[in-house]
């Protein structure tokens, strides 16, 4: 009777483990599939980011070739004799030269962006300064193009490990956000300021802007899944999100808010401890 009543138990308890494990499954592939829409996301913006960054050394490739094109047109290249074919072969070289430099510094930008998206198979050690530097080759052109000032202070501190393209991601979430804030309130002068330094077991970023805070009733939900306050610009909501969930759980960190003490602008704040290679 007894063994009777314990095996239903056991069979009970089974069938509900089951169902447990479907639903951490389930939980898991939900995750998955906001960071798939999350990345997907940032890929639209990066491209905006690409054209940015591409305008200049375009613009340059066109007028050169323009240039040089008019020249021959209109007979300016003398090649009467040896030493002016001389000069003008110096010439169209020296233009062609540069059109190459310009083509290669926008296969560097390509490089980067590429880098960015491989995905981090294994932590490394790394200075945040590094990982910072690699953000603002992505967004550095852009956000300069919308005038927006980038302050960094920068304390010795120790390297720390880190999945490198998971820590710009994050990086590159906490800028756009600000210059998309930036933009919407039309400030002047816009100032982002990073601070990095050295804290017990690990190191603290803080991201502090002037873009006019974050609302009290807002403040409390912006880490979670879809809350956006940008219906019109198609925002996402998952920017933050999913910053929260690569600092606090992949790397056993903290990402938290706060508005900066005179209230114009919002700080956000990450520590990020020593690690482990696993
Ligand atoms: N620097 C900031 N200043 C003011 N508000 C911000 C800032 N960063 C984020 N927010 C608020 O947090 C919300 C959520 O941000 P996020 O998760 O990146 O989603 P999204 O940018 O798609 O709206 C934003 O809609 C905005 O209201
Ligand atoms: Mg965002």
């Amino acid at each position: 009777m007894r063994f009777n009543r314990i095996n239903k138990e056991c069979i009970a308890l089974k069938s509900k483990l089951m169902q447990l494990e479907e639903e951490n499954t389930r939980s898991h592939v939900g995750n998955e599939e906001l960071f798939y829409q999350s990345r997907l996301a940032q890929m639209g913006e990066m491209i905006s980011m690409i054209a940015h960054q591409w305008r200049q050394p375009l613009s340059a490739i066109s007028l050169t070739a323009i240039g040089l094109e008019t020249k021959i047109r209109l007979n300016k290249l003398d090649f009467s004799t040896p030493e002016n074919i001389a000069k003008a072969q110096e010439y169209i070289l020296g233009r062609t030269d540069l059109i190459a430099q310009y083509v290669n510094s926008m296969t560097t930008t390509i490089d980067d962006f590429r880098m960015f998206y491989k995905k981090d198979r294994q932590k490394e050690l790394v200075a945040v300064e590094d990982i910072l530097d690699r953000t603002l080759k992505i967004i550095g052109v852009s956000l300069e193009t919308q005038e927006i000032e980038i302050q960094i202070e920068y304390n010795d501190c120790p390297k720390v490990w880190l999945f490198p393209n998971e820590v710009v991601q994050v990086f590159l979430n906490l800028l756009q956000n600000a210059q998309d804030q930036f933009t919407a309130n039309r400030i002047a002068p816009a100032i982002i300021t990073i601070h990095i330094q050295g804290v017990n077991d690990g190191i603290e970023i803080k991201f502090t802007d002037n873009a006019g805070g974050i609302e009290a009733s807002t403040i409390t939900k912006i880490f979670r899944p879809y809350f956006s306050t940008k219906e019109k610009q198609n925002g996402t909501g998952l920017g933050l999100y999913m910053s929260k969930t690569i600092i606090d759980e992949h790397h056993g960190g903290q990402l938290s808010v706060s508005t900066t003490s005179n209230g114009d602008g919002a700080c956000f704040t990450i520590f990020l401890p020593m690690g482990s290679k696993e």
